[in-house]
């Protein structure tokens, strides 16, 4: 279970993070219907999805794992069996499994996957579904898709061809998330058609496999509104939501110089107003945000819940119109922020989430946004209590 974190070591360029600076400003309109006749409303829930959905409650991702190029595979995070036994042991019902496939591949036309990704991949899946864990593998961070769909759009499809060849008599606990945080070119209108196709070709092999989609945006719940669904019974919708960002990203290196302020609580507003290192030369964006965090009372405060809620209620009636279930993919705080903040953090995001009937997954694991504590064999302090609301009854 040893991991150093890769997080901050890789330059990737991969993150939420410019959008969601527009996030932390949009307002969090009430749910209207915004495209019908387009995709149509599933009028019965109870469909494969959302008999799917009901293994799909507590999970946590494997984050900086099997997605890092092949150059940096295990020299940070390295997932084990017992880690997959201690997932379980803590509560959670199911993994998510960030993978880089397209670093496998060969190149046109076949772009054949290497045995060793698939090796690598069903050591998690089989473990974890050994130990009543439900997984879902994806292709995480497929740069070329975003920069240009039309061009990577045919190796998108021969990868997912040959990953529903190998899974096809794998348990139905086994789930596809077809990609991860699509953006930039890849907007939703644009994947839309792409997912379509992608289905269809998995069905080919997988007539009841679950299969997740997320929209564009990096995945947002602003992006709903513009996700057409072909009427397949068993797709699932997963979005994910960094809120409040100056508070999940503090200190992370990796979000072009947006989140350079340390020392933000959850929930606001702190004790003694938080002054911040005029050398950070702080955009006018994060100094308003600063001033409202240091001065409004806590109901209004944008490290509150405030920064959340009302976009998981947008989720669960975009999802009871629609007809489909919504997972929360991705969530969680950056190991800077103070232990009981994240501790808060993730308690009140998970009731927050449940109590819209929304299935939610951490990140992470054992990389940056840690939930155990692989040096001392523990989850992080408060963590535990955090997500399953009882005390841990590992020491
Ligand atoms: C990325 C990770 C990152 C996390 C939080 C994920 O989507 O894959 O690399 O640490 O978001 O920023």
């Amino acid at each position: 279970m040893k991991s150093v974190n890769l997080t901050g070591l890789l330059p990737l360029a991969l993150l939420p993070f410019l959008l969601s600076v527009a996030q932390v400003a949009a307002n969090d309109d009430a749910f209207t219907p915004a495209n019908p006749p387009e995709m149509k409303p599933i009028a019965s829930h109870h469909t494969p999805a959302y008999r799917a959905a009901k293994e799909f409650l507590r999970g946590v991702n494997l984050g900086d794992y099997l997605e890092v190029p092949p150059q940096y595979f295990g020299r940070g995070v390295r997932v084990s069996a017992a880690d997959i036994a201690q997932i379980k042991h803590e509560g959670f019902d199911h993994v998510r499994v960030p993978i880089g496939w397209q670093h496998y591949a060969d190149p046109a036309p076949d772009y054949t996957l290497s045995p060793e990704i698939f090796g690598r991949v069903d050591f998690i899946v089989t473990n974890a579904l050994a130990d009543g864990l439900a997984v879902m593998i994806n292709i995480h961070h497929f740069d070329e898709l975003d920069s240009d769909p039309a061009a990577a759009t045919g190796e998108f499809l021969a990868i997912w061809k040959q990953i529903a060849a190998h899974y096809e008599h794998f348990s139905e606990k086994l789930a596809f998330e077809l990609d991860n945080e699509p953006h930039d070119n890849a907007t939703t209108a644009l994947m839309n058609p792409v997912y379509a196709q992608t289905i269809a070709e998995i069905r080919q092999t997988n007539p009841e496999r679950t299969i997740f989609v997320e929209p564009g945006g990096w995945g947002v719940i602003g992006e709903l509104k513009n996700l057409v669904l072909p009427p397949d019974k068993n797709v699932i919708v997963s979005v994910h939501c960094y809120e409040p960002f100056y508070f999940t990203h503090q200190g992370a290196t990796w979000t072009r110089g947006l989140t350079p302020v340390t020392g933000i609580v959850f929930p606001g507003p702190p004790a003694q107003p938080l002054v911040p290192d005029p050398k950070l030369d702080l955009k006018p964006a994060m100094l308003d945000w600063i001033h409202k965090y240091n001065t409004l009372p806590a109901a209004q405060n944008p490290s509150s819940p405030r920064a959340f809620t009302a976009k998981l209620k947008y989720i669960r009636a975009w999802s009871d119109y629609y007809g489909r279930p919504v997972h929360l993919g991705e969530f969680g705080a950056y190991t800077k922020a103070d232990e009981q903040s994240r501790a808060n953090f993730y308690s009140t995001f998970r009731q927050a989430a449940e109590q819209e009937n929304i299935g939610w997954c951490i990140w992470d694991w054992i990389a940056g946004f840690r939930y155990w504590d692989n040096q001392n064999n523990r989850p992080m302090p408060g963590m535990h209590e955090a997500l399953f609301g009882k005390s841990n009854s590992n020491p």
